[in-house]
C-alpha cells in the first residue's frame, strides 16, 4: 500500500514525465524547421523514452494498490533561440526531473515505504545517466555550432539512435 501523500506525488510524477515527452517533441520540431533531422531524431527517442518513464510509474502504482489519476499535461514552450539554447534547457530539464525524483524517495524513505524507495532506485541510476548524456551532448553542440561540417556529422551521429527498452529492472 502507499500512502495518499506517495500516490499523489507518483501521479504528478506521471504528469512530468509526460511534460517532458512534450518539451522533447517540441525540441525536435524545431531542429527539423532547421533540417538538422538527426538531432531532431534523437530528441524524438527521448519523448519516447519519457513516455516509457510514465508508463513504469503508472504501472507502479497499479501494482501497490494505488489508484492512477490522469491529469492535464501543459503545453511546452516553442520560443528556442538556438540549437545551445535547446540542449541548455534540456540538460535544466533533466535537474528538475531529478529533484522531483529525489523528492519522492525522500518521502517514501520518511515514511517507511521501502517498496517505493526500491522502486525509485531506479529513476535515480537513469537520472545519472539522462543528465550525463545532456551535459556531454551540450558541450558538443556548443564545440561544433558554428562549423558545418562538425554539425552535419554530430547531426549524422545522433540520427542513429533508436528506442531502447531502457525501462527494465
Ligand atoms: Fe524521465 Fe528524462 O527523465
Amino acid at each position: 500500500m502507499i500512502s495518499e501523500k506517495i500516490e499523489k506525488l507518483l501521479n504528478e510524477q506521471i504528469a512530468k514525465e509526460q511534460y517532458a515527452a512534450q518539451y522533447y517533441l517540441a525540441m525536435a520540431a524545431w531542429f527539423y524547421t532547421q533540417d538538422l533531422d538527426g538531432i531532431a531524431n534523437y530528441f524524438r527517442v527521448q519523448a519516447k523514452e519519457e513516455l516509457a518513464h510514465a508508463d513504469k510509474i503508472f504501472d507502479f502504482i497499479n501494482n501497490i494498490g494505488g489508484t492512477v489519476i490522469m491529469s492535464k499535461v501543459d503545453a511546452p514552450p516553442h520560443d528556442f533561440k538556438d540549437a545551445v539554447d535547446i540542449f541548455e534547457r534540456a540538460l535544466a530539464h533533466e535537474k528538475e526531473v531529478t529533484k522531483s525524483i529525489f523528492n519522492i524517495y525522500k518521502t517514501a524513505n520518511d515514511e517507511e515505504n521501502y517498496a517505493t524507495v526500491s522502486f525509485l532506485q531506479w529513476f535515480i541510476n537513469e537520472q545519472v545517466e539522462e543528465e550525463a548524456s545532456a551535459s556531454q551532448l551540450l558541450v558538443k553542440i556548443k564545440m561544433v555550432k558554428d562549423n558545418n561540417s562538425a554539425l552535419f556529422l554530430f547531426d549524422q551521429e545522433l540520427a542513429q539512435r533508436k528506442l531502447q527498452d531502457t525501462t527494465a529492472e
